[in-house]
């Protein structure tokens, strides 16, 4: 079973905890503006199941933003042109749809490396903010608020997001997540090898210039290390019903 250890050391905001100051007003008496909740952190750390199962709760439209830097670097791969690449990088952003990739394996080792390289170009970046903000802040089919996953969502993308979370595990629980996820369709691949990616692309992630993956000071700190899935969301789930229920106050 994939356990998930859950540390909360988030930094109290004067508005209380977790409202972000600037997202007071989207979130007084009945929410006029969509509910945006932003889940940030490192490759494996549990942010895109917890996301998932946060949007399915509450009724809330998902983006998993790392699929659309995931699904630039497969265009540039799949034209076989080089992802460090500025220019190329950056038309394949500009014209990138979710239809383009629709059936895509995205998910696969070389196109989240690739993934990784596109990501600190800042043309990219930009050619994909709008996307990620607008659906934000008209979420698809009517959804009362949207749900994000990715490094800077919390910081650049939705910095008045009502709620965030920085979601993080220890480097050898996050390769073995992967590992066991990938594995299948690659019998060649060991844990060992799976662990140097992460940590190659945590390291490039972070330490890029523009919108490195950070922890947003008023983001909720998750550790998943030593918890469950269903342990994880509980303990999401009571944050943002805190959140809730303040707002009605
Ligand atoms: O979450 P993921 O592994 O699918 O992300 C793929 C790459 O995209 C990852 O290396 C970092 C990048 N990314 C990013 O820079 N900003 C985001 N909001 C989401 C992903």
């Amino acid at each position: 079973m994939v356990r998930f250890a859950l540390v909360f050391k988030g930094r109290r905001s004067s508005a209380g905890a977790l409202v972000s100051p600037r997202a007071m007003p989207q979130m007084r008496g009945v929410m006029s503006e969509p509910l945006i909740i932003a889940l940030d952190g490192p490759a494996a750390s549990g942010k895109g199941t917890l996301a998932r199962a946060i949007a399915r709760h509450y009724g809330l439209a998902y983006l998993d933003t790392g699929s659309l830097y995931r699904g630039v670097a497969y265009l540039l791969l799949r034209a076989g042109e080089d992802p460090s690449d500025a220019a190329a990088a950056e038309a394949a952003a500009r014209r990138f749809s979710l239809e383009a990739i629709e059936g895509a394996d995205i998910r696969t080792r070389e196109v989240g490396a690739a993934a990784s390289v596109v990501a600190a170009q800042p043309a990219v970046r930009q050619a994909l903010l709008d996307f990620q903000r607008d659906f934000a802040r008209r979420p698809p089919k009517g959804a009362k608020g949207a749900v994000l996953d990715g490094r800077d969502i919390g910081t650049v993308v939705c910095p008045d997001a009502a709620v965030k979370f920085f979601v993080v595990a220890s480097p050898e629980v996050r390769a073995h997540r992967r590992f066991l996820e990938l594995e299948p369709g690659r019998p060649d691949l060991s844990e060992t090898e799976v662990l140097a990616d992460l940590k190659e692309r945590d390291a490039r992630d972070a330490a890029r210039a523009d919108a490195p993956m950070v922890r947003a000071e008023d983001a909720e700190l998750l550790d998943t290390t030593h918890l469950t899935i269903e342990a994880a969301f509980a303990a999401a789930r009571r944050v943002i019903d805190g959140v809730l229920r303040r707002c009605e106050d």
